[in-house]
């Protein structure tokens, strides 16, 4: 740009900047404590939603459940494969729009951090690469390769320009107030060697280049040259410091629980452990945090990655997957965010003095001038009481109280004033419907079908000597690859003889003159597939189908792109006559790439001669079902219960769900009855549904729906029978909430004018999730000793039995209550022991 244009373009910036709302159109710089905008050190919250992960029309109100929750920026990757899935065609529509997603932010009154990367990881396909790039000459991936660098720096060019189009920078008066390069890098960099170190050179002046004018980061990236922040990706970032002391301290992934993958358990983590972590990175000088996920969403088509990542994506995050309140996890870090804002003009001020309290206990104290905030950390398993500034504070096993005025506990991230609910899936019967007719019974009748030939039936397959590596050959196109080969046999074929069968994975079904002779699959851990398979040959001629396939392609690790898919062999006969093996590695095979029925089109439902005679075939492999439906009434989210289904993919009214897979189940073992927060998380500490299907659930967007006829086309790989299959939906059962006498007073009691507003006691609130409701009755309360959770609350030894009364005096046709925990209201019903309200309520 000439000096000239310069100049104008700065003053036309400056014009926008002035008339636009003030909270935006900032100057975005760091320095050691924090990001400043215009000039001012920030604490900031963040959380992860990522756009393609729901829908457009969900996006509003993730967003401002978001807000509600303490969040001031909104973290998200950009899928460049979702963009641009043929190299130079773009789409930014629809779950892509991208624009539109960070400008719902901004009308939210939140900031974004825009990760442009464009490697994502994410548990997203290929890590978010287009396919195309692997085919481009000499490529290497992630690396200091010519042919890849162009490429990365020509799509995010293009996002920068996009973003700058817009005016979305906050430079630019945009919500916008940091990129992302490259991503965790140097967890995987060793590999590289040299080339990689100066990859990352590259990658940093190359973004700086961009002229954003808001400052970059890199991810757990320690070298991260300047002036990149490099930022802190874990469980904990407590301990971290970045590469100079001219950098902030900044946490860009708390993983908030977990992914799924096909054929595991379902993680979870304690919000009590989730709090902690949080408020030690608070206690320790950070000022910047994001939630890796606050909402998770679904993986929806083939956008999963892995192998084996499943389609939800949930993460037990704080909005769930149905883009509903997870409590108390959600309410409980609303208070958290609230209690460390209130110690934000401390944070901004200076550098906390650390003090050790005693074995496991630490003091911060944030004091400049006539601000004073402390932190109190018991990171020991066992509860402690300690000394500080004079006064004797509890400190819970595992836990920080904040101190808002070197005072007073607002909060202990081991002490949940929130409420907790409870949700469930009701199960709705499928209402079919005839094409032109009124609702029906559910009934087989009502499904129609088409089978999927075995093997060889597209007439762009190709032959070729030897076994070919899948993703090389289909260029994920499709999760399918048919490796056929007839062979004839002379009269005296052994009945003994096996099949084996070495594929690099991720899954496999075997057919044998036209019969599924068995299967193979591997699992998040390790994809490859070794199988033997007993197999009847036939004298003369006898055909071998193997059909491969891919569940979502890797997304992690060194060279990860190079992994490879499919039966690379050998695959032998064994046990012949005369128990000789032949090797058929080398043979001649037929190779088709995807299914007829991909070719035809038939997920639209709409062509194809679809079968609708009334002997349904069932546990059919390879068959495509379809059928029309009535979607369930209300505005609770849907699901459909895939239960009596193999393995496949679905469609409603055209759109994927996603891959379905209810028959791979998860170990028996590895899940606790209950989860200790106490102590390291670690992503295998805390598991549910073990022995069980790892989903069985699918979300289908309400916007996917119309309230009339819709469609549901299935592909079943393995055979299930489709009249089993049931809608579902989300509603909250009971609201519940368990308050102690040692549990501070609700935060927005913190009065910082009024001393005894801060030493008011302790409150139990309830409110219903819909302010249309009111509270109509009282399940449970018991002031005492009461144990147990939300659902399955007990009395204790110790109980006042005025308890139920007096609760339901308080609350019962209000559409909320408030209930101080005391003698004072209760009277007390076991001396010199510390009591706990809990109550289960419900709402209509
Ligand atoms: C991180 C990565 C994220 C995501 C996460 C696990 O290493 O940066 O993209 O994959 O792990 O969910």
């Amino acid at each position: 740009m000439r000096e000239a244009t310069k100049i104008l373009v700065f003053h036309l910036v400056w014009f926008l900047c002035i008339h636009v709302p003030p909270m935006f159109c900032a100057n975005v710089t760091y320095d050691h404590r924090a990001l400043l905008i215009d000039g001012k050190r920030r604490v900031f919250i963040s959380g992860s939603i990522h756009y393609p992960r729901s829908t457009p029309q969900m996006w509003p109100d993730l967003i401002q459940k978001s807000k509600d929750g303490g969040l001031d920026v909104i973290e998200t990757y950009v899928f460049w494969n979702f963009h641009e899935p043929v190299r130079g065609q773009y789409y930014f529509e629809g779950r892509g729009d991208l624009v539109n997603f960070v400008k719902l932010v901004a009308a939210a009154g939140l900031y974004v951090h825009l990760r442009i990367g464009p490697y994502a990881c994410a548990e997203w396909n290929y890590g978010g690469f287009p396919l195309w790039l692997h085919f481009i000459p000499g490529i290497k991936f992630r690396t200091d390769n010519e042919p890849f660098k162009a490429e990365m720096q020509r799509f995010t060019a293009k996002i920068v320009d996009m973003m700058k189009q817009e005016n979305l920078y906050a430079s630019q008066g945009g919500p916008i107030i940091l990129s992302q390069i490259e991503n965790e890098y140097g967890n995987i960099d060793k590999p590289y060697g040299a080339a990689g170190k100066s990859y990352i050179k590259w990658a940093a002046s190359m973004a700086t280049s961009l002229n954003t004018g808001v400052p970059w980061v890199m991810c757990q990236q320690p070298d991260a040259p300047d002036p990149m922040i490099n930022t802190c990706n874990g469980f904990y970032c407590d301990q971290f410091t970045p590469n100079a002391n001219a950098k902030p301290k900044m946490w860009t992934e708390n993983w908030s629980g977990w992914f799924l993958s096909f054929g595991g358990a379902v993680p979870y983590r304690p919000v009590e452990d989730i709090a902690f972590a949080v408020a030690r990175f608070y206690q320790r000088g950070g000022t910047f945090q994001n939630y890796y996920m606050y909402h998770g969403g679904t993986n929806f088509g083939r956008t999963s990655g892995g192998p084996f990542i499943s389609t939800s994506y949930d993460y037990d995050a704080p909005i769930d997957e149905y883009g509903i309140i997870r409590q108390p996890k959600w309410g409980h870090l609303r208070d958290l965010h609230k209690a460390i804002k209130l110690c934000e003009e401390a944070l901004i001020a200076t550098d906390p003095t650390i003090t050790s309290l005693g074995s496991n206990l630490e003091a911060a104290v944030y004091k400049s001038g006539t601000v004073c905030a402390a932190f109190l950390a018991n990171i020991g398993t066992s509860d402690s009481t300690t000394n500080f500034n004079g006064n004797s504070y509890q400190l819970p096993a595992w836990s920080v109280s904040i101190l808002p005025d070197c005072k007073n506990v607002v909060l202990n991230t081991a002490k949940i004033n929130s409420a907790s609910t409870t949700s469930s899936f009701i199960t709705q019967s499928l209402k079919l419907k005839e094409d032109g007719g009124g609702a029906l019974e559910d009934s087989s009748s009502e499904w129609s079908w088409i089978s999927e030939p075995i093997g060889i039936s597209k007439n762009d397959s190709f032959s070729k000597f030897g076994l070919v590596e899948q993703i090389n050959t289909t260029a994920d196109k499709s999760d399918y690859l048919w490796y056929s080969l007839s062979i004839d046999f002379e009269d005296d074929v052994s009945a003994q003889t096996v099949l084996h069968i070495e594929s690099l994975g991720h899954a496999l079904h075997a057919f044998i003159n036209g019969k599924l002779a068995g299967s193979g699959k591997g699992n998040s851990g390790n994809a490859k597939v070794n199988v033997d398979i007993p197999i009847t040959l036939v004298a003369g001629k006898n055909t071998i189908d193997l059909l491969s396939l891919t569940v979502g392609l890797q997304n992690y690790g060194s060279f990860f792109d190079t992994w490879g898919a499919g039966i690379t062999g050998p695959v032998t006969l064994k046990g012949l006559k005369n128990g000789t093996t032949i090797d058929l590695s080398s043979q001649q095979w037929t190779y088709q790439i995807g299914l007829q029925g991909e070719d035809l089109g038939l997920s639209s439902g709409s062509v194809g001669q679809w079968n609708s005679q009334s002997n349904l075939p069932k546990n059919q492999p390879l068959t495509w079902y379809k059928t029309n439906f009535v979607a369930p009434s209300g505005n609770d989210p849907v699901a459909i219960d895939f239960t009596g289904m193999g393995k496949g993919e679905a469609w409603v009214n055209g759109q994927s769900i996603g891959r379905f897979w209810p028959t791979y189940v998860s170990p028996n073992s590895g899940c606790a009855t209950s989860c200790n927060y106490r102590g390291s998380y670690s992503s295998s500490k805390c598991l549910k549904n073990c022995g069980k299907p790892s989903q069985t659930l699918y979300h289908v967007p309400r916007s996917w729906l119309q309230t009339d006829s819709n469609t549901l086309v299935l592909f079943e790989e393995s055979g299930g029978d489709p009249t089993q299959i049931s809608f579902a939906t989300k509603q909250i059962g009971s609201l519940c909430s368990h308050v102690s006498e040692s549990h501070p007073p609700p935060i927005d009691m913190w009065n910082s004018d009024s001393e005894s507003g801060r030493r008011s006691g302790p409150v139990l609130s309830l409110e219903c999730p819909n302010p249309k409701q009111i509270i109509s009755s009282i399940k449970f309360a018991s002031f005492g000793t009461p144990s147990g959770s939300c659902g399955s609350f007990n009395h204790g030894s110790c109980s006042s039995n005025k308890a139920l009364s007096i609760v339901k005096k308080a609350c019962i046709g209000s559409s909320s209550c408030k209930i101080n925990v005391s003698i004072d209201t209760f009277g007390d019903p076991c001396r010199r022991v510390t009591k706990s309200l809990a109550v289960e309520a419900s709402c209509t």
